[in-house]
């Protein structure tokens, strides 16, 4: 018990924290973004999926629950690292430029809240029903398409998932840091790793919006 409060309670562990609850997300991400990509299938293949996926009600509430556990967590450690990290050094830099603190590094404090922000709207939007006026319980398809075709909305996916990509590339990065993977030979390596599953999970998130906004999806 004293050893799991002494990690928690240092810079380290918290890291590790965040590095194996982004890898559970991380992982979420990924088979949700390949499960939604049924889209260009048509109706009734992301119907049948969906469906299937909430049959099993047991498998579904444990899964949720193991989400939200990690979401908080991650988000937890996130502030406290963030805290820690702004009361050590109270006086800022006058100039703070180092080379690993780069876009992704410094945009990752407002990233973090926007995805929350748009975890929060995607709920209403397509599994309770409350923020889409034309919600259809049990028809996916019809949920998405008819949000998409809102070009604020389609425009607020789009943002939240470009914010979602930057997010994932410098946590991808940083994770690599964590688990000691982080020799400079390697860097190049690490980095085209980090880019190219930023830029797939990128790519296919925001192709939804957009297809559904030029009608390609209809
Ligand atoms: C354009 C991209 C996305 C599309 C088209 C999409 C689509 C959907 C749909 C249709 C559902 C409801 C499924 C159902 O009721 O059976 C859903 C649920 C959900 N989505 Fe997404 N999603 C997208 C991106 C994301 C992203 C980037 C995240 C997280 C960062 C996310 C997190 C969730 C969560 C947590 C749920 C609730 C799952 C549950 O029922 O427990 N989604 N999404």
């Amino acid at each position: 018990m004293k050893l799991t409060t002494g990690l928690y309670g240092s810079t380290l562990g918290k890291k590790i924290l965040m590095a194996v609850t982004g890898i559970i997300l991380f992982g979420f991400v990924v088979g949700h973004m390949i499960g939604n990509l049924q889209l260009y299938l048509g109706a009734e293949a992301l119907n049948h999926y969906a469906e299937l996926l909430q049959s099993n009600r047991p498998f579904l509430w444990s899964f949720r629950v193991v989400m939200l556990f990690c979401v908080g967590v991650h988000v937890l450690a996130a502030v406290q690292l963030w805290l820690r990290n702004r009361s050590s050094r109270p006086i800022k830099y006058r100039v703070f430029n180092p080379p690993e603190v780069d876009y992704a590094a410094r945009t990752m404090v407002w990233s973090g809240p926007i995805i929350l922000a748009f975890i929060l709207y995607h709920l209403g939007d397509f599994t309770i029903g409350c923020t889409n006026p034309d919600f259809v319980r049990g028809d996916v398809y019809h949920n998405v398409v008819s949000s998409f075709q809102v070009w604020w909305v389609a425009g607020f996916y789009i943002l939240a998932n470009l914010m979602l990509a930057i997010h994932l590339y410098h946590g991808l990065w940083s994770l690599f840091q964590t688990f000691g993977l982080d020799h400079p030979r390697f860097g190049g390596v690490r980095r085209w790793i980090a880019v190219a599953f930023a830029l797939v999970i990128g790519a296919g998130n925001i192709s939804m919006p957009l297809a559904v906004l030029t009608g390609v999806v209809r």
